[in-house]
């Protein structure tokens, strides 16, 4: 996958992409590209918004280089009482970060800030837009780990299945290095192996 082919844009995309730009690192902010490219491209595949989609994928890492004070100064602005792994695993933060900022400051609807919101845990009874945004971070042109194809391949046949391996490959890599797994990804992994979450999205 490359970025190579003509892009929809979505309302306020350059105020957006400006927005990442002046908060990521370069390679977030080419990483965010890729994901809104691949969150379009698989909304057009599986029938979800595809405007939504762009918009929760240029905007899903938007808090990844925010330090632990900005983050819980917006926890505490908006009253959200992250649950203990997400207050013990960094890696977690930037998801509800990002989540309350694009929906108070940015004034998003609830779909794109959910699929925001669970893009790094996934959970149980995700919508369409939330496994488009949690897949298409997974397998965005700039990934490069070892099984991306794999995962690439699963998502031109199958969200869910895709996903199951996904999850497989973040479970693995946290039990291997002694990291809590967030109950909502336990979740997420066991409803996709018990057939998935009938049809809800
Ligand atoms: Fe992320
Ligand atoms: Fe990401």
């Amino acid at each position: 996958m490359t970025r190579d082919r003509m892009k929809m844009k979505v309302p306020h995309e350059e105020e957006y992409t400006a927005l990442i730009k002046s908060r990521l690192d370069e390679r977030r902010f080419y990483h965010s590209l890729c994901v809104a490219d691949s969150s379009e491209e698989l909304a057009l595949r599986y029938g979800a918004d595809p405007v939504k989609a762009r918009t929760a994928g240029l905007l899903h890492d938007l808090f990844k280089n925010a330090g632990r004070d900005e983050v819980f100064g917006l926890f505490d602005r908006y009253s959200f009482r992250p649950d203990e792994i997400t207050v013990s695993q960094k890696k977690l933060w930037h998801a509800c970060a990002g989540a309350l900022y694009i929906g108070y400051v940015l004034g998003l609807d609830e779909d794109v800030v959910n699929a925001v919101r669970y893009h790094t845990t996934g959970r149980a009874g995700m919508s369409l837009l939330e496994k488009v945004v949690f897949i298409a971070d997974f397998i965005s042109a700039d990934r490069d780990y070892p099984g991306v194809e794999r995962v690439r391949e699963k998502a031109e046949r199958s969200l869910e299945e895709a996903m199951t391996e996904g999850l497989q490959f973040t479970i693995t890599e946290l039990c291997g290095e002694l990291k809590p797994v967030h109950p909502d990804s336990v979740a997420c992994y066991n409803e996709l192996v018990n057939g998935g979450n009938n049809g809800k999205a």
